[in-house]
């Protein structure tokens, strides 16, 4: 049993489906039975519970889609049934993501008085040509009145920036990024542009409409500039926050690879059953997933031992808490020469470790994906690697 763990709700509903975006979300086209929601995702929490009993939550993440959608008796009754099922952490985090123009200062407080105490926007861009370009429903001037609204009520307010976007140069983003950390903000997330192959923004890259991303070093290294010059400092591969207290709870409970239970069309899930990491995947359609909750059946998929490895690495060598060796089954990291190649990390400055830890340095950070594989790859010859 692992004994603290987080949970994630997934509201799939959006206004309009943004041009870059591969996340399980359909625009509201029809009326939603709000009431039948609740009723499916308190019985999906409850059973979960039952069958994978964890002690404590340390945060719970209304994530989406957009779940500032959501009524605000809504996300009351969510906070309230895990309060009721699970024991908490006094300071526990809730998150509400929200996009500019679906949350007033009023919903807010109302959202407040039931526990609620992050919201994270979705501003993507302070240009309005590229937020037209993004296919986001609201204009930069909106964007900022949201947050200057909403920070008015809330002390944590995290805001989500795309960057390296197409036709965009690095001093541009680095103006913008400027501006943008200059508002009433405690953290950020900023995202490299991923160009998802199914999406709007990937077949106009394909056409030639609009260029693709570029591949060059810089657009991350000016990003950690132009943030740390605002007082914003980086702690994983995206996110930046002007102190510790404001590090968000809920991603570092993925990054150290702890427990969480994902509720919802499309939500994942990581938990501890007998010892072993089961992952389970909630279906992505709405109608199914309504039909399926009726009466929760969880497919589990038990990760092996070298699942569970490769998803420690990634999940860890993202952020500043770094991987905990001692997590390492060392019948894997054997079969994976870690030993090795860690030393190898070290001598070339791109990891620092005391021994029970092992965390990139920036330069490391910045060839995330190719020292991920690199320590992913098994060896050929496991004898020549003994730890
Ligand atoms: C799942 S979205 C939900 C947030 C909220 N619905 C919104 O859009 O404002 C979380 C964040 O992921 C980022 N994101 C989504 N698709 C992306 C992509 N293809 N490349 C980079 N960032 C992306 C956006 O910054 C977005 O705010
Ligand atoms: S980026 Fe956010 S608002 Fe846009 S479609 Fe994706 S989840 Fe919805």
């Amino acid at each position: 049993m692992s004994s603290v763990s987080t949970v994630y709700i997934h509201w799939p509903y959006c206004i309009s489906k943004c041009r870059y975006c591969d996340f399980y979300s359909i625009p509201c086209a029809r009326d939603i039975d709000h009431t039948r929601w609740l009723t499916q995702y308190k019985a999906v929490l409850s059973r979960m519970y039952t069958l994978y009993h964890n002690d404590k939550i340390t945060s719970i993440y209304f994530g989406g889609g957009t779940p500032s959608l959501l009524p605000t008796w809504f996300v009351g009754e969510i906070v309230d049934h895990v309060h009721q099922l699970f024991e908490h952490t006094a300071n526990a985090e809730i998150t509400l993501e929200a996009n500019p123009l679906t949350i007033s200062a009023h919903e807010a407080r109302v959202l407040k008085s039931y526990g609620v105490n992050r919201i994270s926007i979705g501003v993507q861009s302070l240009i309005d040509m590229d937020l037209t370009m993004l296919g986001r429903t609201h204009n930069s001037a909106q964007a900022i009145r949201c947050v200057r609204e909403m920070s008015e009520i809330f002390e944590n307010i995290s805001i989500d920036m795309i960057y390296n976007r197409p036709h965009q140069t690095t001093t541009e983003w680095a103006a913008e990024l400027d501006e943008a950390l200059n508002l009433p903000i405690m953290h950020t997330s900023l995202y490299e542009l991923i160009v998802e192959e199914k999406t709007e923004l990937g077949e106009l890259i394909r056409t030639g409409e609009l260029s693709p991303p570029s591949d060059s070093p810089e657009f991350f290294e000016r990003t950690i500039e132009v943030a740390a010059k605002n007082g914003f400092e980086m702690y994983e591969v995206s996110s930046f926050a002007k102190h510790e207290q404001y590090h968000c709870h809920h991603n570092q409970s993925y990054w150290k690879y702890e427990d969480y239970y994902g509720v919802g069309p499309g939500a994942h899930s990581r938990l501890t059953k007998g010892g072993n990491k089961v992952a389970i995947a909630q279906v992505a359609n709405i109608d199914e997933w309504l039909l399926w909750s009726e009466d929760p059946h969880f497919n589990e998929e038990m990760l092996s031992n070298e699942d569970e490895y490769k998803e420690r690495l990634i999940m860890g060598l993202r952020a500043r808490t770094g991987i905990d060796l001692h997590a390492i089954d060392e019948r894997i990291s054997t079969r994976y020469g870690l030993k090795n190649k860690l030393e190898k990390l070290l001598k070339n400055d791109y990891a620092v470790s005391d021994g029970e830890c092992v965390i990139l340095t920036q330069t490391g950070v910045s060839r995330l994906n190719l020292i991920v594989r690199y320590l992913t790859n098994r060896v050929a010859h496991e004898s020549s690697n003994q730890q």
